[in-house]
């Protein structure tokens, strides 16, 4: 099918995946928090090491006049969608309808075992795919993946110790599993992208004075029960996040980049608790409010803050 003509001057494109932690609900706040030069065009070079659902990257390449974007993240599969929404979205589509289709047509009380299925190929087909190179076996693992992502409970990602995806079916009524107009609109928005499977570190080489970078990492747990760290299967600790503020300190000093970074609020849980403002000693910390709940205490309960650490004046 050919989607081109249709969806050519489209450009409202936003996350094509649900992820843990995504942005989209913090964007308006972030709107005060982005430096000048790149409101003025003197930035034109975007990084995002920590992409996930990638939703600031989306916001901002339709608002500012982005030339180049640099974006990452560890997870392999994650990596590989993106990829195939920037190259292959018309035939992601045809994958996409299928299992629309098909997920649409099964009754309720069966879709469980359809899930099982299509999760149990993306397991095992795991071992066949060369994630170094482009083949025709990354389209309907994109397709799977988003297919997961929409159905799964929650659209978390998750691995056991084998490396298998073992995140359950979330019983949804209905599931949306991809909007065509999105896809495309992402796809374009991608085209000028270097999507790379890659450690946060590895931007050190394309980060310079015309950068902008920002850093969303897996958070710091606010709370022993909260813990959710693992979207790769390794797990993000403390130590991670000192690594990452050291890195966060070297671009600043070598490399004259912009920064901004997120993370969980600590004093929502524990006043007293100041991990971050001893790891980004010297940097600009802002607090901003998070349609999250901290906790099912009614006390709790309501808007808890998040954290924005940034290298510049507001
Ligand atoms: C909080 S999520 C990012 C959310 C995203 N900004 C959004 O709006 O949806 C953190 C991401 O970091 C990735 N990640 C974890 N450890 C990493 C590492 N060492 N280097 C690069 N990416 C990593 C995870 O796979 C995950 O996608």
């Amino acid at each position: 099918m050919n989607y081109n003509s249709k969806y050519l001057f489209s450009n409202n494109a936003k996350p094509f995946i649900k992820w843990a932690g995504g942005k989209n609900q913090l964007l308006e706040q972030f709107n005060d928090f982005y430096p000048n030069e790149l409101r003025n065009g003197v930035i034109k070079n975007y990084v995002e090491p920590f992409l996930g659902g990638g939703a600031l990257f989306f916001a901002l390449s339709q608002k500012f006049k982005i030339e180049k974007a640099y974006l990452s993240d560890l997870n392999k599969d994650l990596v590989l969608t993106y990829q195939i929404v920037q190259r292959k979205p018309e035939d992601l589509l045809d994958f996409l309808e299928q299992y629309q289709k098909e997920y649409d047509t099964t009754e309720q009380e069966k879709r469980n075992d359809l899930f099982l299925e299509i999760r149990k190929h993306f397991n095992c087909q795991r071992f066949e795919i060369n994630y170094k190179k482009l083949s025709d076996n990354w389209i309907s693992r994109a397709a799977q993946f988003i297919f997961l992502n929409k159905t799964c409970f929650n659209g978390l990602f998750r691995l056991n110790s084998k490396g298998e995806f073992n995140v359950p079916y979330g019983k949804y009524k209905t599931a949306k599993i991809f909007d065509e107009q999105n896809i495309m609109a992402a796809s374009e928005c991608l085209k000028n992208a270097e999507i790379v499977q890659a450690d946060y570190t590895n931007c050190w080489n394309v980060v310079n004075e015309n950068s902008f970078v920002y850093f969303d990492p897996p958070y710091r747990p606010i709370s022993q029960t909260a813990s959710f760290t693992t979207y790769t299967g390794f797990e993000f600790r403390d130590s991670e996040q000192l690594n990452l503020a050291n890195f966060y300190r070297k671009l600043d000093r070598e490399k004259g980049a912009k920064l901004m970074l997120s993370n969980s609020d600590p004093t929502n849980e524990n006043p007293n608790d100041d991990f971050f403002q001893k790891a980004y000693l010297g940097f600009y910390i802002f607090k901003v409010l998070a349609g999250r709940a901290v906790n099912c205490n009614g006390e709790k309960r309501g808007k808890i803050k998040e954290l924005l650490i940034t290298n510049y004046q507001k």
